[in-house]
């Protein structure tokens, strides 16, 4: 590893193959770089101290350096163990920026990347008056600290990951309270921390507002959808190179998530499955064509599986005891808990083999082997390189957008959690228009009066659903 004062990377030879792919998704990230050109001169972000937990990326490089660009300051660690793509954290770390990220920590060290990134050597407070959540561990880590320096208790370490957080916090000497106090917000991205927050604020422990970046429409509707249906068959693919077509497949779960990886598999040509316990989600695969039926049905027949709930324990090791030889499984949701990867290294007898990293396989007393990838974390971001530039253009320009909100109009975001306003959202769609050649239609005045509408929009009441 390469660490000098303020930052921590894999190999920071590696930057200047993370600046030319960072150059690369540049062109194809224009949502991103209209912001950069329309927001250049305002610097509506000079004074910011954003504290970032998302996937160390090359996508993520735009983003941090597109919030740069606006005029914060940004520190950053990547918000899952083995989602970074080292060249891209070190272009950052050689541009100057501290990050803490590299492909393959453990959770100690993960939970100590997130405390670096939290700490501000040059702030009065020592951390951050904004952050840029994924998946809510930043956030999560401020609101343990506060509540330990507020009861004298450490968090109970009823899992692997808080079991994690207890030691951090028992050793670290940050102010929690008075870094929470300077907090101005938090932009969230994904739909497990957007659960979070909103628990939160119902439990009245809500700390500091929030935007909920998940259900922008260009978001969610996108990034986890056409996000997922590319980038799961890229993980799959180079995880094994099965082919999948021919294949029966089951998709634990329809939501956008679930919707993009059915319709990515199918595209492949495999027989997709779905499993939901929402009546609608289940209703609407069984229309776009899938076999929606209970996993115990099918757990012997298939040959791929794939968690997409954000639930837990989705996949059981006594499914996986069930499965056929070589089945493949992998989840997709955040967290590692959709799959009971400690119930399977409990099975008496059980021998776990790497065939190289984030691709094992684990082989029964009988001789059956099931291949799990990235060890039950996201795989697309495990054994591929996660979503591609375009997709996420969107949900970062989503980002940018939501953190100049919270950032420059406080009063207008008492804590709680916030949806982006309409407008914005439809001015993320619209700057990725010209990049793929799409030409609008424009209302005419009395087409808008008549469906109640400005011309320049928003189109849509609140409620709508795309
Ligand atoms: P969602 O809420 O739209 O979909 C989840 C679906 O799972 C729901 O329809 C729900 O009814 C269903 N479900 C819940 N428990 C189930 C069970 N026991 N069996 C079958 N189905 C069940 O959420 P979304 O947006 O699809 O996100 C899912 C997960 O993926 C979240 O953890 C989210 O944070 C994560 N995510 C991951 C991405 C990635 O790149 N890997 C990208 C975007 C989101």
């Amino acid at each position: 590893h390469t660490q000098s004062q303020d930052f921590k990377v894999a190999d920071l030879s590696l930057a200047e193959f993370g600046r030319k792919e960072i150059a690369l998704a540049e062109h194809e990230m224009p949502g991103l770089m209209a912001i950069r050109k329309e927001y250049a001169e305002a610097q509506p972000l000079k004074g910011a101290r954003i504290t970032g937990s998302l996937h160390m990326t090359v996508q993520t490089a735009v983003l941090i350096e597109t919030l740069v660009a606006l005029g914060a300051q940004v520190r950053w660690a990547s918000c899952n163990i083995y989602s970074t793509q080292d060249h891209a954290a070190a272009a950052i770390a050689a541009a100057g920026v501290p990050v803490f990220a590299w492909k393959g920590e453990t959770l100690e060290e993960y939970w100590w990347c997130t405390e670096q990134a939290l700490t501000w050597p040059d702030s009065p407070t020592a951390g951050p008056n904004m952050i840029l959540d994924d998946g809510g561990d930043a956030t999560l880590l401020v609101h343990k600290g506060v509540e330990y320096q507020k009861t004298g208790e450490l968090p109970s370490a009823d899992n692997e990951e808080l079991a994690a957080v207890r030691t951090l916090l028992g050793t670290s000497s940050l102010d929690w309270t008075g870094i929470a106090a300077q907090i101005r917000g938090v932009t969230e991205e994904t739909t497990t921390g957007v659960h979070r927050l909103y628990e939160m604020q119902r439990d009245g422990v809500l700390l500091f507002p929030a935007i909920n970046v998940n259900d922008a429409v260009t978001k969610s509707k996108f990034d986890n959808k056409y996000g997922c249906r590319h980038s799961l068959v890229d993980g799959i693919n180079r995880a094994t190179d099965t082919l999948i077509g021919g294949k029966t497949a089951v998709i634990c779960g329809y939501g956008d998530v679930g919707k993009g990886c059915a319709e990515s598999l199918r595209g492949q040509g495999a027989r997709v499955i779905v499993t939901e316990i929402d009546p609608i989600c289940a209703l609407q695969a069984a229309m776009d064509g899938y076999q929606v039926t209970t996993l115990d049905e099918v757990v012997d027949k298939a040959d791929i599986f794939i968690t997409t709930t954000g639930n837990k324990d989705i996949i059981m090791a006594s499914d996986m005891a069930k499965m056929k030889h070589q089945a493949i499984v992998g989840n997709i949701g955040h967290f590692d808990n959709e799959i009971d990867m400690a119930g399977l290294a409990k099975i008496p007898g059980i021998v776990k083999d790497e065939i190289k990293p984030q691709v094992h396989t684990w082989t029964f007393p009988d001789g059956k082997v099931i291949i799990v990838l990235s060890e039950g974390r996201l795989l697309n971001l495990g054994n591929a390189t996660g979503h591609p530039s375009f997709v996420m253009s969107n949900s970062f320009a989503d980002q940018t957008l939501a953190q100049i909100e919270l950032f420059t109009k406080p009063d207008a975001y008492p804590t709680g959690v916030y949806v982006l306003p309409k407008h914005l959202d439809e001015k993320v769609a619209r700057l990725h228009l010209d990049a793929l050649g799409v030409k609008l239609t424009t209302l005419r005045p009395e087409q808008a009066e008549y469906i109640g509408v400005q011309v320049e929009g928003p189109y849509k009441p609140d409620h709508y659903r795309y």
